[in-house]
Parts: structure tokens; C-alpha cells; sequence
């Protein structure tokens, strides 16, 4: 049986598409397996590591700057990071994969009008009103990744498929071992 590797699975995708959900659902499903993993997400090192950063360009980029930090040290020590960040620029998540170990770009993809319609936290509405700056998707970019490692549409599939599917991804390329037959 191979051992876990340490990798960086970062998902990107617009505010809503699915990224923590699938992510706490993949710890769900991987619970029983004896492995090292540590999830990264947006709001939640927005609340501690980077609570005095903003949404500007610059603060986006000094945000994944610090979380690359945690997650380069973490990787190269055997743990499997789920790292869950809207991330809308290219040159940024690029320069991530080039300073973490096993780095995979993962594109969490549902259409800016399925994402409206979820509204989860009700932002689109405040940001489509023109009451929040710098709203991805609204007010401010998203570079869809060209060509991710791993592409899942949520407004196709479940988000019991989507975590299965990139955990048979994970799988598939040497990080984690297969899982055993129950
Ligand atoms: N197939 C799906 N995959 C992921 N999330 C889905 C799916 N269908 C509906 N949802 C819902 O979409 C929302 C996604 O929110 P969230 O995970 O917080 O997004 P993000 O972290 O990308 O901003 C949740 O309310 C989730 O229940
Ligand atoms: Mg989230």
C-alpha cells in the first residue's frame, strides 16, 4: 500500500459554487481513513491568520500569500491540505503550485447565474445593488482556470459526487492510497 503524500488540493471558484461545502463533505467521506489532512478556507483564516486584510487586489494577493505559507510548510510534511479560496487570478493559484508540494488546481465551477440564484449569504443581492465593492463576479474579476487539474460542475452534480470524484483524483494520482472493499 503507498503512503499518503503531502499535496495542496486548492479549489477555486466563485462565492457560492460549492467550495466548503465539498470540502467538508470530502472530510466526511474520508473520516475512516487513517490520514493527515488539514482544510484551509477562505472565511475562516479571513476571521484569524489575514482578519486585517480586505478584498482589493492587493489584499486578495497578500491573503493567499500567508495561506501559501501554511499550506508550503504543511505539504512538504506529508499532511494533504483542502484549501478552499475564491482565488480569482491566475498568476496568484500559479504561484501557489509553484511553491507547495503536489499542488493540484481544482475548479469548483457553477454559472455566475446559478451562483445568483443559491445566494447563500445573500451577498450577490447587496453586491448586484451595488452595495458591496469589489465583488467577484460582480464588480471584479474571475479568471477561470484554463486548464485546472480537476474540474467539477456543481450545478451537474451532487456535492456527494463532486467529493468522490476528486478523491478518486487524489487516489488515482499516488497521494492518497485506494481506498480497501469494505
Ligand atoms: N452540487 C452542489 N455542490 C456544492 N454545493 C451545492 C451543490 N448544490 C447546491 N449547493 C449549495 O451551494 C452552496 C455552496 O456554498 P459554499 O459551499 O459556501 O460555497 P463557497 O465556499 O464556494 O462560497 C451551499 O449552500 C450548498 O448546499
Ligand atoms: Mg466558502
Amino acid at each position: 500500500m503507498t503512503e499518503q503524500q503531502g499535496f495542496v488540493l486548492w479549489m477555486t471558484g466563485l462565492s457560492g459554487a460549492g467550495k466548503t461545502t465539498i470540502a467538508l463533505e470530502m472530510l466526511d467521506q474520508l473520516a475512516e481513513r487513517d490520514l493527515r489532512l488539514e482544510r484551509l478556507d477562505g472565511d475562516v483564516v479571513r476571521e484569524s491568520l489575514t482578519r486585517d486584510l480586505g478584498f482589493s487586489k492587493e489584499d486578495r494577493e497578500k491573503n493567499i500569500e500567508r495561506v501559501t505559507f501554511v499550506a508550503k510548510l504543511l505539504s512538504r510534511n506529508g499532511v494533504g491540505c483542502i484549501c478552499s479560496f475564491i482565488s480569482p487570478y491566475q498568476s496568484i493559484r500559479d504561484d501557489v503550485r509553484s511553491k507547495t508540494t503536489n499542488f493540484l488546481e481544482v475548479f469548483i465551477d457553477a454559472p455566475l447565474d446559478v451562483v445568483i440564484d443559491r445566494d447563500v449569504k445573500g451577498m450577490y443581492k447587496k453586491a448586484l445593488a451595488g452595495e458591496i465593492k469589489n465583488f467577484t463576479g460582480i464588480s471584479d474579476p474571475f479568471e477561470a482556470p484554463g486548464s485546472p487539474d480537476i474540474h467539477v460542475r456543481t450545478d451537474k452534480q451532487t456535492v456527494e459526487e463532486s467529493a468522490a470524484f476528486i478523491i478518486g483524483e487524489l487516489e488515482k494520482r499516488g497521494l492518497i492510497p485506494v481506498a480497501e472493499p469494505a
